[in-house]
């Protein structure tokens, strides 16, 4: 337990509410320690905190579109890295057709976002199927195939050395956000049963980021039954009620879905957007010093961002200032729409992010400069 230096003080021309009722004139920009639950300021800036005309260095803001993927590997191991550290990889993989082995990942956890399509798992525990949208989270050894029935696209997700849990739901209590109880598990099924077979089958385990292939002359998705409080979990986004408040812009923390050794997995979900005409309606420039901020984003438009799709990454790296770019900015504070419909996955890294071959193969060099146009100052924008 660290016992951080609060010192909440008030100086100059302030609001003493974050995100809520700015000084005329004026950027909110807040500095975060960790993530979002440490000491914090928020200092208002008579101009836009990513208000840069040149970026020079190798570390920056990137984005990434895995729409531009075209290779559909047969093996999960063999799916785009795009980035990662010692304590989180993050792929992205392609699959068409049943894959005719079984895969197991002996490194860590590993979290499937099923980005589109659809089809079915068959596993260790038995069988479930799968659609856009669904979260499957595989517990580390875990063996399983997935059989598509429409082409699917995966954001994979892996807790290296560790175990994914669900966050601390604090005073809103374990209910809120989803109900654990709506998280399913497989089924000894009838499919679980058609699948059972004497055939000879390959097994690929990952270990140590290399893969290695064990063969049995049957298949070992042979389960009767089981028992414990150990098992593949699935969650759809949909099954997500988002904490929102009409007077306050909550922070990214309070979408917190996946929580993993020095890493966080957030969901954004549709929700109404603030009414409170004081409070802040996209999200607020913060620099979130101690997290790298890698963002896949799912669905809907996004709100804060222009030029993004779906299927396209952002990587903030901590210690640059972000938040929405000035288009967003200006729609958002005037309070032009009325919710938003964006679906994205967040990773918040306590270590930094390396990008890798896969992602740098589909980056769009220009994000550094989609702040250039200034926005307007907040009560500017909101008449
Ligand atoms: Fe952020």
């Amino acid at each position: 337990m660290r016992n951080w230096i609060n010192i909440p003080r008030v100086e100059g021309r302030a609001s003493r509410q974050a995100h809520a009722d700015l000084p005329d004139g004026t950027f909110e920009h807040e500095i975060g320690r960790e993530g979002f639950f440490g000491p914090a300021a928020h200092i208002h800036h008579a101009h836009a905190p990513t208000g840069w005309v040149r970026f020079e260095g190798p570390i920056r803001p990137r984005a990434f579109d895995t729409t531009k993927f075209d290779a559909v590997p047969d093996s999960a191991w063999a799916a785009e890295p795009l980035a990662g550290n010692r304590r989180c990889a993050v792929r992205f993989w392609r699959i068409e057709a049943p894959m005719d082995h079984l895969a197991r990942n002996a490194d860590g956890d590993e979290l499937l976002f099923v980005h589109d399509g659809a089809g079915d798992l068959f596993c260790d525990f038995g069988h479930m199927s799968y659609t856009e949208g669904d979260y499957l989270l595989l517990p580390r050894g875990t063996m399983w195939r997935l059989e598509p029935s429409a082409p699917t696209r995966i954001l994979m997700i892996e807790a290296t050395d560790s175990a994914y849990k669900l966050p601390d739901k604090g005073i809103v209590g374990p209910h809120a956000i989803f109900d654990p109880a709506i998280l399913a598990v497989p089924e000894i099924d009838a499919a679980f049963d058609d699948q059972r077979s004497e055939a000879e089958t390959r097994v690929a385990v990952k270990r140590f980021g290399q893969v290695s292939t064990m063969v049995f002359p049957y298949n070992p998705l042979d389960a009767v039954g089981w028992h414990g409080d150990l098992a593949p979990v699935k969650v759809n986004w949909r099954d997500i009620r988002p904490l929102m408040s009409h007077r306050y812009h909550l922070p990214p923390s309070a979408h917190t879905t996946f929580v993993g050794e020095r890493f966080v997995v957030c969901t954004f979900v549709p929700r109404p957007i603030e009414t409170d005409p004081g409070a802040l309606k996209v999200p607020f420039f913060h620099s979130n010093v101690d997290y790298d901020e890698f963002i896949f984003y799912h669905r809907g438009s996004f709100f804060s961002r222009d030029n993004i799709h779906p299927g396209m990454i952002s990587l903030h790296p901590a210690g640059f200032a972000h938040g929405p770019h000035p288009k967003a900015f200006a729609t958002g504070q005037k309070a032009a729409r009325k919710e938003t419909d964006e679906v994205a996955v967040m990773i918040d890294t306590r270590d930094p992010l390396e990008v890798q071959a896969g992602a740098a193969s589909v980056e769009w060099t220009g994000y550094v400069d989609s702040w250039r146009t200034a926005p307007a100052a907040t009560n500017e924008a909101a008449e």
